[in-house]
């Protein structure tokens, strides 16, 4: 059901590869809430992934753009700012990777030069991006920015390896960039903590579908899915949330504050007993 909570609102959706992406799901319930998009992604994701449907679906322009590359950034920003005919209002910033993670190597056998990858396409890059419509004045006043993020920035997962170190960092980008932004230009900068959810990113963490399984179970209202997640994030980047800023906000089913839940119990623990 749509209520119209995005009506005339306008932005930028990064990380839209497939109809799995959570991306995907943002893009498709922020047009049906009335918002105007501008889709990006890298030119190889563009031609390997589907984002092209999902343009036509939102009446979308798709502009290519790299989020580690300022150029390709600023590029994006000045063109969203000519097809909207002024400033936005929000922009989704969902967007990861680790060759690390992709190459399998165990946390205690980094190769470095991956790290740097994985910390500037999955942190940095966030940093990059609010820097660049910082410096345009590309967002309305109560504009909102949100970056995905997951509890590992937290917490020790085995298996999320130099992920877990890139979203602290994001996190911090988050509220060290929204203390500035909020003060001057009245812009909020949130990150979500989401469930794990099915997507490629997702699946190229080892164990992932153990790890789903376990905070499925962990999680009194069951994961969040990619669906759900969307229709949050609408909220964040609605008027009903203009004084939430600088906040990793957890949206898992209530993981993040369960120690031990009865499902578990009777699913993992009671069965080996
Ligand atoms: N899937 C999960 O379990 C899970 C849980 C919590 C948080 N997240 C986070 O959600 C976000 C979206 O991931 P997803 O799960 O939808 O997977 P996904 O693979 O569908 O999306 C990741 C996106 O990042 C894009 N990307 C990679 N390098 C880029 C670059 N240099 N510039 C621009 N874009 C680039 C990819 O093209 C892709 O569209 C990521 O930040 C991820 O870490 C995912």
């Amino acid at each position: 059901m749509a209520y119209n909570l995005l009506k005339g609102k306008k932005g930028i959706i990064f990380g839209a590869l497939n109809d799995n992406s959570i991306a995907w799901k943002v893009a498709e319930r922020v047009v049906e809430e009335g918002a105007e998009i501008v889709l990006t992604n890298t030119p190889v994701s563009i031609r390997l992934g589907t984002i092209n449907t999902l343009a036509e679906q939102c009446n979308s322009i798709v502009i290519p753009a790299d989020a580690t590359n300022v150029e390709e950034l600023e590029n994006l920003v000045d063109k969203a700012l000519e097809h909207f005919g002024g400033k936005f209002d929000f922009v989704l910033h969902s967007v990861g990777m680790s060759p690390n993670v992709r190459k399998g190597r165990a946390y205690t056998d980094l190769d470095y030069s991956f790290m740097d990858k994985t910390l500037d396409i999955s942190a940095v890059s966030f940093h990059k991006l609010l820097q660049t419509l910082y410096k345009r004045d590309a967002l309305n006043e109560w504009g909102s920015v949100v970056a995905l993020s997951y509890i590992a920035a937290e917490r020790a997962f085995a298996g999320y390896s130099d992920m877990a170190d890139a979203k602290a960092m994001l996190q911090s980008i988050a509220r060290n960039f929204g203390v500035i932004y909020g003060a001057e230009r009245k812009v909020r900068i949130n990150t979500v903590s989401q469930s794990p959810t099915p997507t490629t990113a997702g699946q190229g963490i080892s164990g992932m579908q153990m790890m789903f399984d376990f905070a499925d179970h962990m999680s009194p209202l069951g994961n969040a899915s990619a669906s759900e997640c969307a229709d949050y994030i609408v909220t964040l980047f609605s008027d009903f949330t203009r004084k939430v800023t600088m906040q990793n906000l957890y949206h898992d089913g209530g993981y993040s504050s369960a120690g031990l839940t009865e499902r578990l119990i009777t699913d993992y623990i009671a069965p080996k007993e």
